[in-house]
């Protein structure tokens, strides 16, 4: 097990790990002419799920806590939330080039923005831009306390993100397989915060 340390400890390695679907589903897309529809649906369930991810963290750390389990894999994705929250966005842009290549027409890319499910991805994916122009040290130490509550956007992000995929997609079980979990944690994060009987102090 110690022969994998550094491999499991390195940010570079596991940056590579969140860029292999991106490369093979622009393996796929290049050179064994997969269509654009293939890139559009893998890149957008690419980005949900690490939101998805992303999100889970706090909670999860929590959920160990409560139950005296070690703490090692949760502070190890702890440590990596700002890379997976990336990785998210960056699937999303490419889920959003996507989709602008295949319609290839700014009017129709207009016109498409009336109706609530690409609303719902264009909220997606400002909020999710706003949250990746902040995440460098620079705006965690310069905007204070705004830094947190734009981090907030997060959850607005999830939402949008859902309802962008149910409504886009009219087939609830991906869906609801993919935020089920997410939600189920959400809510043991609340009654954690706000309904366990006194403990000791939670991870934050
Ligand atoms: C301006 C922003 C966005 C636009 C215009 C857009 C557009 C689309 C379109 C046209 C589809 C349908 C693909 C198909 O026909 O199969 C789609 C599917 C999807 N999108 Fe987006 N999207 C946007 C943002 C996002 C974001 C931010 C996420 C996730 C964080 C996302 C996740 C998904 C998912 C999961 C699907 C379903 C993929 C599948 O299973 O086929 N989208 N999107």
């Amino acid at each position: 097990m110690d022969v994998f340390r550094p491999l499991i400890n390195s940010h570079w390695a596991f940056r590579l790990f969140l860029a292999l679907p991106a490369i093979a589903m622009l393996w796929r897309f290049g050179l064994m002419a997969g269509g654009t529809g293939q890139l559009l649906s893998a890149s957008g369930e690419w980005a949900a799920r690490l939101l998805i991810v992303t999100l889970a963290v706090t909670p999860l750390r929590m959920l160990f806590h409560q139950f005296g389990l070690a703490q090692h894999l949760p502070m190890w994705l702890f440590k990596r939330r700002r890379d997976l929250g990336l990785a998210a966005f960056l699937y999303a842009a490419l889920h959003l080039a996507t989709y602008v290549a295949r319609q290839s027409n700014l009017h129709l890319i207009l016109y498409e923005m009336r109706y609530i499910e690409y609303i719902m991805g264009w909220i997606a994916i400002t909020s999710m831009l706003i949250i990746a122009v902040i995440s460098n040290d620079w705006s965690v130490h310069h905007l204070g306390t705004k830094w947190k509550l734009l981090q907030r956007l997060v959850y607005v992000s999830a939402v949008a993100a859902f309802l962008h995929w149910l409504w886009i997609k009219l087939d609830d079980v991906p869906v609801l397989v993919h935020f089920a979990p997410l939600a189920a944690l959400e809510a043991f994060r609340l009654w954690y915060n706000f309904a366990r009987p006194a403990g000791p102090r939670h991870p934050s």
